[in-house]
This record gives C-alpha cells, structure tokens and sequence, in this order.
C-alpha cells in the first residue's frame, strides 16, 4: 500500500534525524517496519492514521481506530540485547513528558511498569519493542512501537481528549515525541541507563505499595521496591516455604496495584 503522502523530516533541528513516512492505513506499523528495518536507516518512523491489525504486548491486540497515534520508530543502538531493554524506559519516559506537555494536572500522569502510561490510573498509551539481534548477541535494529490514544475511541482506555479543553493536532504530539525521544535516546546512548531510570522513577505509580506481579504461571504479591540498574522491578516478598522476606527480581510480567482479594 503507498504511504498516504510522503512527509517530510522534521524540521525541527533536534529531530533532523527522524523521518516521518505516514500511510492511511496498515496492519501494523511495527509489523511494516519490521520488515524493512534493515534497509532502512536508524531514525526511520512509520505512522499510521489507523492499523487493521495494531499489535499489543503479550501477544494482544491494540485497538487502531483513526484519531490517534500509531507510530513506529526504528532504532538501532551498538549494544547487546540486554541493555538494548533499556530502551524500553527511555520511550516510556520520552512519551511521558510529551503527554505531560499537553495535561494540565501533571499528577494524573502516571507510568505503570514496565511502559504504560496511565492518565487519571488509565492506560492511554502503550509501548510494543520488536527486536532482531546476531548470533554475536547484538542488537541488529529494535522497531519501537507506541499506541497513544489522543481522539480515538478504545473501548475501556482512556484518551487525552477526556480532558476537558484538550485540543491538540496529532502531529505536533509526534514531533514533540520524535523532539523528546532523540534528547533522552542520546542520553542513554553517552551517559547510560542511569539518568533515564531516576527519571522513570519519578513518574512510576506504586513504589513503596503493595503490587501484585502475573507471571506466565504463577502471581505474587509484595512490595515494589525499586527499579534496578537493568530495568527490573525489585519485588520485597515472603517466601513462602521459608516465610522469609526475600527481593524478586522481576524482568517480564504484568503487574496491578493494590491488595489481592483473599478469595482469588
Ligand atoms: C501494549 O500492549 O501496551 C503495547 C501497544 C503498542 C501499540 C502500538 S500502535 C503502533 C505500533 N504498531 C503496533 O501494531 N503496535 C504498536
């Protein structure tokens, strides 16, 4: 399908790096991407006004109706797969001090691990990274998705239109992403994780509180203790068979706040 108008780069000094190429309609634009990630430079963006078949985390679906952004940026960092994760946290930071540009009550902005960021304790974007590394371990190129619901309707997410007076066009949110992105990517890539973290902790929902962590099989429940130096949460829990406090480190899952009912 051709792209819907060939956008140009940005004009924007900080984003002369990033290129913009917009279609009507995809099935995805991670899965786009993807596919021409190697012939295409680092920088490289792929939007699209909606997708026929948004792809979510875990193997979920994203809901791609028109009014809201569905972009894919192209990354490749000269690093191992392990710290390549990092990244994660700096889209997640990136897109929450974009989105905190446009909310006037900056309290409501929120990120839940690893990558959604909650408004009023509601997803309104999340974050898909698709990778390809060498058997040498490195990253060959990431294909960083975000879905961020601005106008369009997504059953029970929120959208940044829900706040009263918003008026914002979808492309001056993705120039001040594509903006923010390239300062806190060169960040990560000279200074390393650490910035980027502190900053992810600032804006994190439930430090301190009692979460609730869905692995593939199992679920525990602790305390959120930390992020670690490689993008882990530390969970503080009692070990059940020992009733010892231990600290969980936890690389992939989904988490919830709050108690768990005694009756689940
Ligand atoms: C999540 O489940 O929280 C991640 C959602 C990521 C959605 C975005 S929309 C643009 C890009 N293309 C896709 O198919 N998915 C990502």
């Amino acid at each position: 399908m051709p792209p819907h108008m060939p956008f140009p780069p940005c004009s924007d000094p900080h984003t002369m790096d990033f290129r913009v190429e917009v279609f009507d309609e995809l099935p995805s634009t991670n899965t786009w991407l993807y596919k021409y990630a190697l012939q295409k430079p680092e920088g490289y963006c792929v939007q699209a006004l909606r997708q026929i078949s948004g792809k979510g985390r875990f193997g979920n679906s994203w809901t791609s109706p028109p009014g809201n952004l569905y972009l894919s940026v192209l990354l490749k960092p000269d690093c191992d797969l392990g710290r390549g994760g990092q990244i994660t946290f700096c889209i997640a930071v990136s897109l929450t001090e974009t989105v905190l540009k446009f909310v006037p009550d900056k309290n409501l902005l929120k990120l839940k691990w690893p990558n959604d960021v909650l408004l009023n304790d509601k997803k309104i974007a999340g974050i898909l990274l698709e990778s390809a590394s060498g058997n040498n371990g490195r990253v060959d190129f990431i294909v960083a998705g975000i879905g961020l619901n601005i106008y369009g309707q997504s059953e029970s997410y929120a959208k940044l239109s829900d706040i009263e007076g918003f008026n914002a066009d979808i492309d001056d949110i993705r120039d001040e992403f594509l903006n923010t992105l390239k300062e806190n990517y060169e960040t990560w890539s000279t200074k390393g994780f650490e910035n980027i973290r502190q900053r992810w902790l600032l804006y994190a929902k439930g430090i301190g509180e009692t979460i609730i962590v869905r692995l593939r099989e199992s679920r525990f429940e602790g305390t959120f203790r930390a992020l670690d130096k490689d993008g882990c949460l530390l969970l503080e829990r009692e070990d059940k068979k020992t009733n010892k406090m231990i600290t969980q480190r936890i690389s992939a899952g989904e988490i919830s706040f709050g108690q768990q009912n005694k009756s689940e």
